[in-house]
């Protein structure tokens, strides 16, 4: 998959329909890029770059134009490469100038771990690697730029690591992106994920202008407000057709991606760790990784685009026990109590709950400290005996015995000053000495880069999941960081703080992964703040917002599933009206949009209208009898209510074919309108599908060219689930 043309010097990364061409120069060494695109027999697209007759050896009066003109592979700051860059460096001198040659490579199978950071994995049969090395010669800095492919999947993951080979001098790092793309433009736009708290991975496209244009987060979390995923996409991008290149980031803290427009209209796609301050410095000897980035082109438009991501993240990227497995349908107290319950409320929440089939008790925020309301009490974790008498064992047991598991949510990375942690220790909360720090939701963030508060909160962590027979936790961070200062580091390495940070964060969920090999760790951060590749490695499953009205889930959701698996998608049927919103939406139709998620509850069984609560046994056969489906098939955006105003809809085909599941959500009704048709997509002609409700038989392209009827329902927020078997 990955070849070396040892007489031209070029590199060629195959994957099953793409190829990615880049090549050294051979003057300096320089790494050029060539070509990415659809899958070439050959690698003869060098001319492409404009080098003939335009190197330095050739036009040294011009070197200037060649660096500033020839798409590069990974572009450093200063020596007259004047676009956006992706890599900068400040010298003791306070020098910004640096200029990279090849030195030599290496291919090989399988794939290296990253230190200390999330990233895909692949066994040696599974992916192919590359390790280019480049070299500054006057700094004594090198550069390993890392590319994998794997098999049968159009992606390409990249990573950059810099490692200081001066024996006496040190250098800061000021930017590394993680990848950099050069291409012609094509009237491209961007597509991006925008969104806020509860109106999450909302879908926008953006025409590509001269300059720069991206997004960013500075929030110390991969953010609500932009997900780190950048698409470039042609006029005629569908779900079926037109081009996209496509990046997502596997990291949970700042990012930048971004698009430059350069004078020649080509396009320079950048993204990485957001130089925003970031400032690392490194020691003579020390190497620094930076994350990786997952890069897939698709002619085939965004389906293709979409489901490449998803296999990649479900079989190299998630590692739970729970992978491959049905998640416990669950149930969780937050809209159902708030802060108010005890052991008593939740032991009577659970015994209907179990004779629903609902299959785990997850307790939400509020049941430690003093903790009644948002105020107080993050940092104790300390059990609140006044609520729940005895400790958690009694509830615990109490739960089990009613045959149902037991969750808990738990804010490690939080204090709040009203609590006796930050009474004690007030200096481990991230905060500007001298300087009263910003709260938000009455709360500070801890810094977790210092190893007595990492410790003392992982201790804090670990000790209650022992101390009952807990089997679900949910890792909430509902702040983003701000006022940054550490005082376990000296002034020359503040800017190291939020991804030392990031670090820390995951330094800690891989202790859980390894030490409570069984526990199911569901990542939130106020509703979806930080759904991200990152954390998914850690988590197979992260909350998507906190809006559960199934209408803007349809968005949110659709946002999310353009890049993340449906099985990673927290989603729950909630009581209406809607906490968020305040619709009133059927309660099949709130089962059906939570079904192409994990699949839970966040309401009050003993109190929910008993029609409502009739459903729920129904439901939970039918979470039982598609999960498979749903959780490890491909998934096909059909139609979409952000693009057409009325209605969504989605399939779930089966790798084998064997079947395909429908979701159809009618969201307004128009009066007096002709049938509507919904075209299924990517299905086997040769097949006959059969409507498990209806009988009726289809051939695979009837279904794909000549569609299938949908209702127009009474009213609005009706839906409808479709289970078409194939017959041969
Ligand atoms: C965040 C989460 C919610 C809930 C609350 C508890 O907002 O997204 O699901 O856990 O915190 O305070």
């Amino acid at each position: 998959m990955i070849g070396f043309d040892l007489e031209k010097r070029i590199f060629k990364l195959d994957t099953e329909n793409t190829s990615y061409i880049f090549g050294v120069e051979d003057d300096f060494g320089y790494l050029i890029h060539y070509y990415y695109g659809p899958k070439l027999e050959g690698n003869g697209v060098s001319y492409l770059a404009g080098t003939e007759g335009n190197r330095p050896s050739q036009r040294l009066r011009e070197k200037s134009s060649f660096l500033d003109c020839t798409p590069m592979e990974y572009p450093s700051a200063g020596a007259g490469d004047l676009r956006e860059t992706a890599f900068e460096i400040e010298t003791v001198e306070g020098y910004n100038t640096s200029e990279f040659g090849y030195v030599n490579h290496t291919i090989y199978k399988g794939k290296k771990k990253l230190p200390d950071l999330p990233a895909t994995f692949g066994e040696e049969s599974e992916c192919e690697s590359l390790d280019v090395v480049v070299e500054d010669k006057l700094l004594k800095l090198k550069l390993t730029l890392t590319y994998s492919v794997f098999e049968g999947l159009d992606a390409i993951v990249r990573s950059v690591k810099v490692t200081n080979e001066d024996p006496e001098k040190y250098v800061y790092i000021t930017k590394i992106m993680s990848t950099s793309l050069d291409v012609e433009n094509d009237d491209y736009s961007t597509l991006t994920l925008h969104g806020t708290w509860a109106r999450e991975r909302r879908i926008e496209y953006r025409k590509i202008g001269h300059g720069s244009q991206g997004i960013a987060s500075i929030r110390g979390e991969s953010s609500a407000q932009e997900s780190p995923f950048i698409a470039l996409t042609s006029k005629d991008i569908s779900q079926t057709g037109g081009e996209v290149y496509a990046f997502s980031f596997v990291y949970s803290g700042n990012f930048l991606a971004n698009a430059f427009l350069d004078q020649f209209n080509r396009v320079r796609v950048t993204m990485g760790i957001n130089p925003y301050h970031f400032r690392w410095k490194l020691n003579p000897g020390e190497s620094f990784t930076a994350p990786e980035v997952v890069s897939v082109y698709s002619n085939r438009g965004l389906g293709h685009m979409t489901r490449t991501f998803h296999d990649l993240y479900r079989r190299h990227l998630i590692r739970s026990a729970y992978k491959d497995k049905k998640r416990p349908i669950l149930l969780n107290n937050w809209e159902a109590t708030y802060f108010k319950f005890n052991t008593e409320k939740l032991l009577d929440i659970a015994k209907e709950a179990a004779k629903l089939g609902i299959e785990m008790l997850v307790m939400d925020d509020g049941w430690f400290g003093k903790r009644n309301d948002d105020n107080s009490s993050l940092g104790d974790w300390y059990v609140n005996e006044e609520k729940l008498p005895g400790g958690l064992k009694p509830l615990v047991d109490g739960v089990n015995a009613l045959g149902l598991k037991f969750g808990i949510w738990m804010e490690p990375e939080m204090v709040c000053p009203d609590s006796d942690l930050y009474r004690a220790h007030p200096d481990w909360a991230i905060q500007v000495p001298g300087r009263k720090a910003c709260l938000a939701r009455n709360q500070l963030v801890l810094d977790l880069t210092r190893d007595e508060v990492k410790n003392y909160i992982l201790d804090s962590v670990r000790r209650i999941l022992k101390s009952a027979n807990i089997e679900y936790l949910k890792w909430d961070m509902n702040r983003p960081l701000s006022d940054l200062a550490s005082l376990g580091l000296p002034a020359d390495r503040q800017g190291e703080l939020l991804h030392r940070y990031m670090l820390a964060v995951y330094s800690m969920q891989e202790a859980l992964v390894n030490e409570f090999p069984k526990l199911l760790i569901e990542n939130c951060s106020s509703g979806g703040a930080r759904f991200d590749a990152g954390m998914l490695y850690y988590s197979p499953q992260i909350w998507t917002s906190d809006n559960a009205d199934a209408i803007e889930r349809l968005r949110i959701q659709e946002g999310t599933a353009l890049v993340f698996p449906l099985s990673t998608m927290g989603a729950h049927v909630s009581d209406c009206p809607n906490h968020a919103v305040g619709r009133v939406t059927p309660f099949d139709t709130r089962g059906n949009v939570a079904l192409a998620g994990t699949f839970g509850y966040e309401l009050d069984v003993t109190k929910i209208p008993e029609a409502d609560r009739n459903m729920i046994p129904e439901q939970c056969a039918t979470y039982h009898k598609y999960n498979d489906l749903v959780r490890e098939g491909d998934y096909y955006r059909l139609a979409s209510f952000s693009e057409n105003n009325l209605y969504d809809a989605w399939m779930v085909k089966a790798k084998d074919d064997s079947e395909i599941l429908v979701t159809y959500v009618d969201v307004t009704r128009q009066a007096n309108c002709k049938d509507r048709r919904l075209k299924l997509q990517g299905i086997d002609p040769a097949r006959t599908y059969r409507d498990e409700e209806t009988g009726r038989e289809y051939a695979g392209d009837v279904l794909m060219y000549a569609g299938i009827p949908m209702e127009q329902f009474w009213g609005d927020y009706h839906s409808k689930l479709i289970h078409l078997v194939s017959v041969n």
